[in-house]
């Protein structure tokens, strides 16, 4: 059925990019750049979808076209199976120059704007931007009008619960659905909450009850078991993961493969399955910012900031990173990898 907005602007009534039931790989700041995305893709072509990290929308300043395309980066601009699953992602604030950039977005054919209602830092809440707008309806409202009437394609919102509290849930995915927003991605805790505790998912249960418009369940899905229980339990559109796919980037794999049969997933078998994703994942990665060009210790400094959960399942994991983590030469990072796997 069409909403307001698809009646107003006389905007089509647009499909998702991706199918029911799809795995999105979360963007991640400082992680989802091109070569990532096209490693990831290459390595685990059994996600679904990708995004950017976000486009900070300037405030002042000419908007530069280039910058734009240098963001979402060239080398995965050219690769056009990974730019029809990858939506570009921005961030703003009702005083950026929103509609310049949404322009130049729609006008070199992207098919996919993500607008980002989550982020916590305080630096970006301070300007009025990321999760502060999630306070704020009414500086909100003409925002995603400016994005929904510039660009003709799939928009979709990543929001949290809230900013401080829940108060205005629904009023939110009442008007994200009045203003024709595609399909709203939401991480389910509030932005006060950053990281803390466990993803409450009852939220995403209400959104998916709530809205006409479709749910992606966002938080804390960490194994194949969390993927089957979110869609049981909240039966959302589909699901996007971070940190449990930084986890295990071939987690994608693991569940098409097994999500008939979760019980086959032993620990020993998961185990082993970690070892040789680990020995494809480094490989990939390193191949692609080879091409870029990155300088091996440029290449180290991204490998140890991926480290974080990689090594959680091992015997004595936090000895195994320390390993990683003190690593001062790429060679060395790679030597402790051939030992373990
Ligand atoms: C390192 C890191 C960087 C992130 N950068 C972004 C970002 O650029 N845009 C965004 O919308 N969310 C960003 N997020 C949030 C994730 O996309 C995701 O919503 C959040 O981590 C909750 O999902 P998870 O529990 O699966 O990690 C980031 C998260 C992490 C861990």
């Amino acid at each position: 059925m069409a909403n307001l907005a698809q009646l107003v602007y006389n905007m089509p009534v647009t499909s998702l990019p991706f199918k029911k039931h799809s795995l999105l790989f979360a963007p991640m700041e400082g992680v989802t750049d091109a070569a990532y995305r096209i490693a990831i893709s290459r390595a685990f072509p059994e996600w679904d979808y990708f995004s950017t990290d976000f486009y900070r929308v300037p405030t002042v300043g000419n908007i530069q076209k280039k910058a734009i395309l240098n963001h979402y980066g060239h080398s995965a601009l050219e690769k056009k199976n990974l730019a029809s699953k990858t939506s570009y992602q921005i961030l703003t604030s009702a005083r950026a120059q929103t509609r310049d950039v949404v322009e130049i977005i729609n006008s070199e054919g992207f098919e996919h704007l993500d607008l980002n209602l989550g982020c916590p830092s305080k630096k970006v809440n301070a300007h009025k931007g990321g999760a502060f707008l999630l306070s704020d309806i009414e500086t909100l409202r003409p925002i995603i009008k400016t994005i929904r009437e510039s660009f003709k394609r799939t928009f979709t919102v990543k929001i949290r619960i809230g900013y401080k509290d829940d108060n205005l849930f629904f009023d939110l995915l009442k008007m994200f659905e009045d203003e024709g927003v595609d399909a709203i991605t939401l991480h389910a805790r509030t932005r006060d909450q950053l990281y803390n505790g466990i993803a409450d998912w009852s939220y995403i249960k209400k959104a998916v009850e709530s809205t006409s418009i479709p749910v992606i369940g966002n938080g804390d899905i960490w194994t194949v078991q969390d993927i089957i229980r979110i869609y049981d339990e909240c039966d959302p559109y589909a699901i996007m993961l971070g940190r449990g796919a930084l986890k295990t980037p071939w987690l994608a794999t693991t569940y098409y493969e097994h999500k008939n049969n979760p019980d086959f997933l032993s620990d020993e078998y998961l185990l082993e399955e970690r070892k040789k994703g680990l020995d494809m994942y480094f490989y990939e990665l390193e191949k692609e910012y080879r091409k870029e060009n990155l300088p091996d210790i440029n290449i180290l400094k991204r490998f140890k900031s991926f480290s974080r959960y990689l090594f959680d399942d091992f015997e004595d994991h936090e000895v195994v990173r320390g390993r990683f983590l003190r690593s001062v030469h790429l060679d060395e990072f790679k030597s402790h990898l051939q030992k373990l796997i």
